[in-house]
């Protein structure tokens, strides 16, 4: 969900760190892969739930809305802000020597790996409740012996803050600068972050990776944790790590607020000995071929090639499926986003076909109002529904069709069902950029999900995630 990020160069914490850190060596990978609980971010059970569909379809499209405008200042659409969770899903992460445990937004639409940082960090509007412990935990770099700031001539400091990086002070001719890496400052879809880069042992039970870059956040703006990035920069986690996959399997959202979690598992070193799974259904990675903006570059595109529903291929035109020479159009998959976002004319013909083909059911289009979703249907008198079934094709055949619970969210005690598809109500060309569909956790609850990186393509099958 990443994006802009630029230079706060006036702030500096240069007193919390010890030592400025030299560009560091990587070990060789091993064939090994590290399992991580992951659970979905608690919400607010809200007195209205039909607000907090609102609350997270406006989340959803502001998501979108950054996703394809990542550069831009601002949100483009004024979002409603309710405390009530993130609608996303959240890893513990150990950081420091000795290890301290912090939570983090599990995000493939975004690349750094930040935390909120040092016992100042100031988080404004990010009091989320119900996520325990109410107050958001900080990572102390003055408790740990491993926390080194990361230096302005350090490549990884233009790994975040762009290859044209100054460093004012700096002999140009001089390698050894002692200046650090600016701060960077990041705007996801509703919230931003501040801080400054640093080096960090991050520690697994089975191994500990040594200077990782991650951001020691100390101003932040609607964040209910820290954000580790699993996209596809050089700062991301699977980057950093050297992973040759990763894959999680995401438990049904009506486990928020629970203790219920299931894996993130993270894979090193090639796995050409473990063909077990072969059940999964592939399609490959495509290239953006959009060089203008890099942040597009971080994203996980696929080929969606067509949207099925009920039987019924949905005519959408071949512009919003394949990305333009200007990076317009196309698919990708984010768990960053919590309901999936079609660009209006994509979402319109799917939305209609739905409305279509079950036109025999009550339609309740104040529910529709009120949740931004759309078609919403009254089913509180029927003794059962035929639910169109939804499947998405990919390049290659392979068909991810959905349980109705990831397309259709039923609101509790009120027999009211609503599509769970976003778009935005803004038509004309400054919304047209970037990614045109974007596949958010939602539709990706309980499938096994696999971002294999070595082959450079995506898995997924059914199963029960918990
Ligand atoms: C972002 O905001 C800064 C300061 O408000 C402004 O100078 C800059 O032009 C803005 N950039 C964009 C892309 O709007
Ligand atoms: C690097 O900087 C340190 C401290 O400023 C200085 O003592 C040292 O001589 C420098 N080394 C080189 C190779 O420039
Ligand atoms: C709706 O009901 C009518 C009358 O029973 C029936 O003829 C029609 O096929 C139904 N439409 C759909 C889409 O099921
Ligand atoms: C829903 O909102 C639209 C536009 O704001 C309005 O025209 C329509 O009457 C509303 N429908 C209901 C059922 O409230």
């Amino acid at each position: 969900m990443a994006a802009s990020i630029s230079c706060l160069c006036f702030i500096s914490l240069f007193s919390l760190f010890l030592s400025v850190a030299s560009s560091s060596s990587t070990s060789p990978p091993k064939p090994t892969s590290i399992s991580i609980q992951i659970s979905p971010f608690s919400k607010h059970p809200s007195s209205d739930p039909f607000q907090s569909l609102n609350f997270l379809a406006s989340l959803s499209i502001s998501r979108a809305h950054h996703l394809k405008h990542p550069k831009s200042n601002s949100s483009l659409t004024k979002v409603p802000l309710y405390p009530r969770g993130y609608g996303g899903y959240s890893i513990f992460l150990n950081f420091g020597t000795p290890p301290q445990k912090i939570s983090f937004v599990m995000d493939t639409g975004s690349s750094l790996v930040w935390l909120p940082c040092t016992s100042r960090y100031l988080c404004s509007k990010c009091s989320f409740p119900n996520i325990v412990p109410a107050k958001i935990p900080t990572f102390i770099p003055k408790l740990s012996s491993s926390s080194k700031i990361v230096g302005c001539k350090n490549p990884k400091c233009g790994w975040v803050l762009g290859p044209d990086v100054k460093c004012q002070d700096c002999d140009p001719s001089s390698k050894n600068c002692s200046q650090p890496c600016p701060a960077y400052i990041i705007q996801y879809g509703s919230g931003t972050t501040a801080g400054l880069l640093i080096s960090e042992s991050l520690d697994f039970p089975e191994k500990t990776v040594p200077d990782f870059l991650v951001g020691c956040s100390f101003l932040s703006f609607r964040q209910p944790s820290g954000i580790a990035g699993f996209g596809r920069g050089p700062q991301s986690l699977p980057s950093q790590m050297g992973l040759s996959k990763f894959s999680y399997c995401l438990i049904s959202h009506k486990f928020d607020d629970t203790q219920e979690s299931s894996n993130l598992v993270l894979y090193s070193g090639s796995d050409s000995g473990n063909s077990k799974a072969t059940d999964l259904s592939y399609t490959p990675f495509q290239k953006n071929p959009e060089v203008s903006n890099p942040a597009f570059h971080e994203y996980y595109y696929v080929l969606l090639r067509k949207v099925i529903v009920g039987g019924t291929r949905v005519k959408i035109p071949y512009k919003f499926l394949v990305p333009g020479s200007e990076g317009n159009g196309g698919t990708i998959v984010d768990s960053g986003s919590t309901f999936t976002f079609m660009e209006k004319p994509v979402f319109e013909a799917v939305s209609q076909e739905f409305a279509k083909q079950m036109v025999n059911y009550t339609r309740a289009t104040d529910i529709e109002n009120r949740t931004g979703l759309q078609p919403c249907f009254d089913i509180s008198r029927e003794k059962s529904v035929n639910f169109p079934e939804l499947v998405f094709q990919f390049k290659g055949g392979a068909k991810m069709a959905l349980p109705v619970a990831n397309y259709f969210s039923l609101v509790t005690d009120s027999g009211i069902i609503c599509l769970t598809i976003v778009t935005d109500e803004v038509a004309g060309p400054s919304f047209t950029s970037g990614p045109a569909i974007i596949l958010g956790n939602y539709q990706q609850q309980n499938f096994h999900i696999e971002y294999d990186l070595e082959n450079e393509r995506f898995g997924f099958r059914r199963q029960s995630c918990k």
